[in-house]
């Protein structure tokens, strides 16, 4: 009897480095029926396949440095790249979000990379080595983010982000940020949405520290958690991306957000980024932000904050990536 392959995730649940490069693609569709050259798909499929051996040439220059690297794959990719493996089930293009005031536009996207470490000069080296050869000509380069770590994991507004993040090794990591069995496409593997946010530092940097602390749901300089408002009052940041799962418990995502800027250019951002299980807990919580609960009372954070991007991938397991060049 042959053994079922085990299914190995890629590195989602790595710890939080110092340095993260953020790479969204496109595959080029030179032809006007606006599908990728076969020749642009073998090239890519090639090199996901080898990502895994690309990864160790990296990480083996300094092992202490926490190199990881995760691949996603967009809705309109999938079934070219992987046609023998149903999409995963809730895999869709990024839904743009309307608000009164404020909206979450969707942009492009077929590839996404998250390439992470302590080290700069390692992000540095695997992009460097990634966008060479045939990949190179198969694909577009669609927005490239470097962030950083700013001081104790806080924001460029000056909080601590991350804090209710599930704990890797802890209660439900895995049920909350790894697809189970009864998604078929999906088994392994983890959606991931990104927004790239620019903030007016300005306008944040006129307002009193508590009314911040009321905005984000956080104490600034000690991040203490504040009580949540009462029903129908203006949430916080905090209170409106929680989604409940009607048991007492929370649908907690894995967020891996970074700042990126440049005081120079006038250029002040968070990177977000967030990992689940489970698509529709992360568009709820967007739904919740822009539209607000109750509708009107949208997230305060989004008055000093601007998505410029929204894109959707799937991370899909580290076994179907290798299985790629087969
Ligand atoms: C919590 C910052 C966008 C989901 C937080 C916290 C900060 C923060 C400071 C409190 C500490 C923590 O638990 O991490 C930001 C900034 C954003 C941003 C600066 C962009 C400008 C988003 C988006 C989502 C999101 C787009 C989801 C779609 C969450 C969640 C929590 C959180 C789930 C934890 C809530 C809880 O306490 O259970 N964020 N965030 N954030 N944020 Fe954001």
């Amino acid at each position: 009897m042959a053994l079922a392959k085990p299914i190995t995730p890629q590195n989602i649940t790595s710890p939080l480095t110092k340095h993260a490069t953020f790479l969204v693609l496109t595959v080029n569709r030179p032809n006007p029926d606006g599908l990728p050259e076969p020749t642009a798909i073998k090239a890519i499929q090639t090199t996901l396949s080898t990502i895994d051996s690309l990864s160790k040439t990296i990480s083996i220059r300094d092992q202490d440095a926490a190199f990881a690297c995760t691949v996603g794959i967009g809705a309109a990719l999938w079934p070219a790249l992987v046609p023998t493996i149903p999409p995963p089930r809730e895999l869709r293009p990024f839904a743009p979000v309307h608000g009164s005031v404020h909206s979450a536009p969707s942009t492009p996207g077929d590839l996404f990379f998250h390439v992470r470490s302590q080290r700069r000069d390692l992000n540095f080296e695997f992009e460097r080595l990634l966008l060479e050869g045939p990949f190179d000509k198969a694909v577009s380069v669609v927005d490239a983010t470097e962030g950083w770590r700013y001081f104790d994991v806080r924001d460029l507004l000056g909080f601590v982000d991350g804090t209710a993040n599930p704990v890797s090794g802890g209660i439900g990591m895995g049920d909350l940020v790894i697809a189970a069995g009864e998604d078929v496409g999906g088994e392994g593997g983890s959606y991931v949405v990104v927004q790239k946010y620019v903030h007016d530092m300005k306008a944040w940097q006129g307002l009193k520290a508590e009314e911040q602390e009321r905005i984000i749901g956080r104490t600034k300089w000690d991040n203490v958690e504040l009580a949540d408002a009462e029903h129908g009052e203006q949430a916080s940041h905090k209170t409106l991306a929680t989604v409940e799962d009607g048991q007492g418990g929370e649908y907690s995502i894995l967020r891996d957000n970074m700042p990126f800027g440049a005081p120079g250019r006038g250029e002040f951002g968070t990177y977000f980024i967030g990992y689940s299980a489970r698509l529709w807990v992360i568009e709820r919580m967007l739904q919740r932000m822009f539209v607000g609960e109750p509708p009107g009372k949208y997230d305060r954070l989004l008055d000093y904050s601007t998505p410029l991007t929204g894109t959707t991938f799937f991370v899909p397991s580290a076994s179907l990536l290798a299985g790629l060049g087969e």
